[in-house]
């Protein structure tokens, strides 16, 4: 049957989703798949629906499309779709209520408070040590992240985080490296090792630089990565993720891994990690397009 791709969309990640969107599209046209281009941010999602269309593949990224806003619409249309429903979604999309559900599973995850305009700022850095992550809750991409070496520096990095959010977090910073796990289907994927470019892995070492390096064996024992893609696993698990995600992790020096967060729509560009982990795993990109897209139920 025919298919649609969300792809743009109005979230902050939309030149992120046009690239994307763009690699799926290509690459389940040349599987034979009946595929067509859709950006919700200039056609109403009825048209799917008028269309007939009878599956979407959700290539869209940030809020109305990885928040379970998409989800839900196309739930009341009765038209499936890939990846998670709309609670994961929703969940995975706000990196608080995330570290939530995670602390009360006992999952290993970084220290963190909840900043406001009227944070101790001091206190903070007492607490959480220096230097420290400041995130809005719901984001992607490393969008308004700041990482703060300075006790002064942190009101502005709080400001930048609030533009794009009212939910800003500050997280310890936790040293011994950055790492992914894509699941696939239930499964975890190869683990990736990310060494950014820049002080961290934000968005331009995500898509505008080209000497971050990505480790695919990423050099930990086969015990260490498979404890990883053990949490990975229930990590989404835990927040109810269906069919495709990355799970991403940092690594304290000492060789314990800390779940940092979940995406439930995750990147497809050239640059992506999934993509990558599934060629580490001997899935080509082709495949790995049409995997996602048999996943695709209500
Ligand atoms: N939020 C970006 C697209 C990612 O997780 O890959
Ligand atoms: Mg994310």
């Amino acid at each position: 049957g025919k298919v649609a791709v969300l792809f743009g969309g109005r979230s902050a990640e939309r030149d992120v989703s046009l690239k994307s969107g763009s690699a799926v599209l290509a690459a389940l046209q040349r599987s034979g798949v009946d595929a067509h281009a859709f950006d919700p941010a200039q056609r109403e999602l009825a048209e799917l629906k008028q269309e007939r269309f009878d599956r979407v593949f959700i290539a869209l990224h940030g809020r109305f499309g990885e928040d379970g806003t998409v989800q839900g619409a196309l739930e009341l249309m009765g038209i499936p779709y890939t990846g998670s429903g709309v609670m994961a979604s929703a969940l995975g999309m706000d990196k608080w209520r995330t570290k939530l559900v995670w602390q009360a599973a006992g999952m290993p995850i970084p220290d963190y408070e909840m900043l406001t305009e009227r944070s101790d700022w001091v206190g903070v850095v007492q607490r959480l040590g220096l230097p420290l992550f400041v995130k809005p809750a719901n984001e992607g991409s490393s969008v308004g992240i700041s990482k703060v070496k300075r006790v002064e520096d942190l009101p502005a990095a709080y400001a930048e985080a609030a533009k794009h959010d009212k939910l800003v977090l500050a997280e310890r910073f936790i040293g011994g490296g950055e790492y992914t796990a894509a699941i696939l289907n239930g499964r975890a994927l190869p683990v990736i090792k990310i060494e950014p470019a820049n002080e961290f892995y934000d968005y331009e070492a995500k898509y505008l630089r080209d000497d971050t390096r990505y480790l695919c064996p990423c050099g930990l024992s086969a015990e260490q990565e498979g404890e990883m893609q053990h949490l990975a696993q229930l990590g989404f698990a835990l927040i109810g993720g269906q069919g495709w995600g990355r799970v991403d992790f940092l690594r304290s020096e000492d060789g314990k891994p800390y779940l940092l967060e979940v995406n439930t729509s995750p990147g497809m560009t050239d640059h992506s990690l999934v993509p990558m982990a599934a060629r580490q795993a001997g899935i080509s990109f082709e495949q790995l397009v049409l995997q996602v897209l048999e996943g695709a139920g209500i």
